[in-house]
């Protein structure tokens, strides 16, 4: 379908971006209620608003899913899910507030008259709660169950929005498992929604850090002028956890670290540092810049030199011992999937000629860290005797993306008290912490609120999704015939064939 204009919220005032943002009459029908994801994110995410007071008073939380349930046991559900996970403090009278518009439709994600009673109750919410006809389906499902939800959304008529009031989808990677079934499922959906009603969650681009990227980027003067490869000598992407897969062996067995978060958030992180200037921060032009990055990315010529995968072996963290990946519950004991993925990109452009993109990921990792370090060349000429700057290594810029978000700068400074002139590194750190009061939002908090909204910049629109997948198909099926991943140890930095990758280009990888 054609794309829709971005639509502006009359509740905002253009002129002053401080005042709050709050969403008009709406309501949220979720798919998926039992899922990890809806109770440790969604759930919590629509209190921490109500708390904020950004929802509307009239607000609607409908469940949708095959339990026998009424609307009390699924509000003991949310209420659950709010107690442990909410970030803001538990009030009462605005979990009262909540509670009064929480329904539950019980029903087969495939059985017609279950959409037929889900209309019934939306209608209902529109006449007595004052939802005004403005409904986002959240479909926090199996990809593979999308096609069969979005046909009955579009046979009952909820999909469909009268009267200037709107319905938006929601959908949650994996977007497809390779580029032909990201484009197979940009068509199902472009079927019911047109395409300014489709909200994809990359919740990467809901956090406060990846956002301050392009804020640090272009509202200063000092770091442009050295953001190219006349300066940059390289970018290393990480993305460590610590954690192993816990109970989502069914999620992830097949699917493997590089389709899991290189795909979707390392790309954009790439694709954030990587890009020009946009003629302003709208959906259009942002997504324009990204996606012309996106293109000019290029892969290397020999993949088994700059590629690398592994799985996690057994090992101790945090002083407990911790089985391997192929010892999990769940996991097919010959699984090949890949728990650590590294890979070399270049970006075919003036700015980025010669300039490798590093971009890592694993579980079971040393530490959970995420940052994007722009480590840059040599200063062309040391007048210092070589045992004076033994210590020194390369000026780095680093996005502290989580846990201790911040930027570090990275540089030589002289050892006081010594009689010639010693240089080491040192850095200098930014904590959001220490400049402002307000703690980050959770990323589903923004995302969730910006869907209710209808404001797409933070949303990856489908050629985006396809470029990821453009970029990583030869990969995927270069590693299909590889056979076994390398196994790493667990607490450690991931397999010996991710070292010689960068070993063989005279770099290292940064020890976050
Ligand atoms: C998800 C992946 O997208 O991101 C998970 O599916 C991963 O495997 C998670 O654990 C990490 O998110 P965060 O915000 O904790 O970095």
């Amino acid at each position: 379908m054609p794309e829709a204009p971005t639509q502006r919220n009359p509740l905002r005032d253009p002129l002053d971006q401080r005042l709050p943002r709050v969403a008009g009459p709406c309501g949220l029908v979720l798919f998926g209620v039992t899922g990890d994801l809806s109770r440790k994110k969604v759930m919590p995410a629509i209190y921490d608003l109500a708390n904020r007071g950004l929802l509307p008073p009239g607000f609607a939380l409908v469940g949708f899913a095959r339990r026998d349930w009424a609307d009390e046991d699924f509000a003991k559900i949310v209420h659950d899910s709010v107690r442990e996970h909410c970030r803001t403090p538990f009030r009462e009278e605005i979990w009262d507030q909540l509670a009064q518009g929480i329904r539950f439709v019980a029903g087969d994600l495939d059985d017609p008259d279950a959409y037929e009673r889900l209309k019934t109750v939306v209608d209902d919410l529109d006449a007595h709660r004052g939802t005004g006809g403005n409904h986002a389906f959240y479909l926090s499902i199996p990809p593979g169950l999308f096609p069969v939800v979005l046909s009955h959304l579009k046979t009952s008529g909820l999909a469909e929005s009268t009267d200037g009031s709107w319905r938006r989808v929601v959908i949650e990677k994996p977007f497809g498992h390779d580029l032909e079934s990201a484009v197979e499922l940009n068509r199902v959906v472009g079927e019911v929604f047109e395409s300014g009603s489709v909200f994809r969650i990359d919740h990467y681009l809901g956090k406060e850090t990846v956002q301050n990227i392009l804020a640090v980027r272009f509202a200063n003067a000092m770091f442009e002028p050295l953001w190219n490869s006349n300066y940059v000598d390289n970018v290393q992407i990480t993305m460590a956890e610590d954690i192993g897969i816990g109970g989502r062996a069914g999620y992830y067995d097949g699917i493997g670290a590089a389709r899991d978060v290189i795909q979707n958030h390392l790309l954009q992180l790439l694709a954030l540092t990587a890009m020009e200037e946009p003629l302003s921060f709208s959906a259009d032009d942002v997504r324009a810049e990204k996606v012309k990055v996106l293109s000019a990315v290029r892969l290397p010529r020999d993949l088994e030199l700059h590629t690398s995968r592994g799985q996690y072996a057994e090992g101790w963290q945090g002083g407990i011992h911790v089985p391997g990946y192929l010892q999990e519950e769940g996991i097919n004991p010959g699984s090949t999937t890949e728990t650590y993925a590294a890979i070399r990109l270049d970006v075919d452009n003036r700015r980025w000629a010669g300039v490798p993109f590093y971009l890592r990921t694993g579980k079971r990792l040393g530490r959970r860290v995420t940052e994007v370090a722009v480590v840059f060349k040599r200063a062309p000429h040391l007048p210092f005797e070589s045992t004076s700057v033994e210590e020194l290594s390369n000026n780095a810029f680093v996005f502290r993306i989580q846990p201790e978000e911040g930027i570090t700068v990275k540089f030589g400074s002289k050892v006081p008290n010594t009689s010639s002139i010693e240089v080491r590194d040192v850095t200098m750190d930014f904590q959001y912490g220490d400049s402002f009061v307000d703690t980050s939002p959770e990323a589903y908090e923004r995302l969730i609120l910006d869907v209710l909204l209808g404001d797409p910049p933070l949303f990856p629109r489908h050629q985006e999704v396809e470029l990821g997948w453009k970029i990583l198909d030869p990969i995927l099926d270069f590693w299909a015939g590889q056979g076994e991943p390398e196994q790493y140890v667990s607490g450690g930095w991931g397999p010996h064939s991710a070292y010689d990758m960068l070993a063989r280009d005279g770099r290292v990888w940064r020890r976050p």
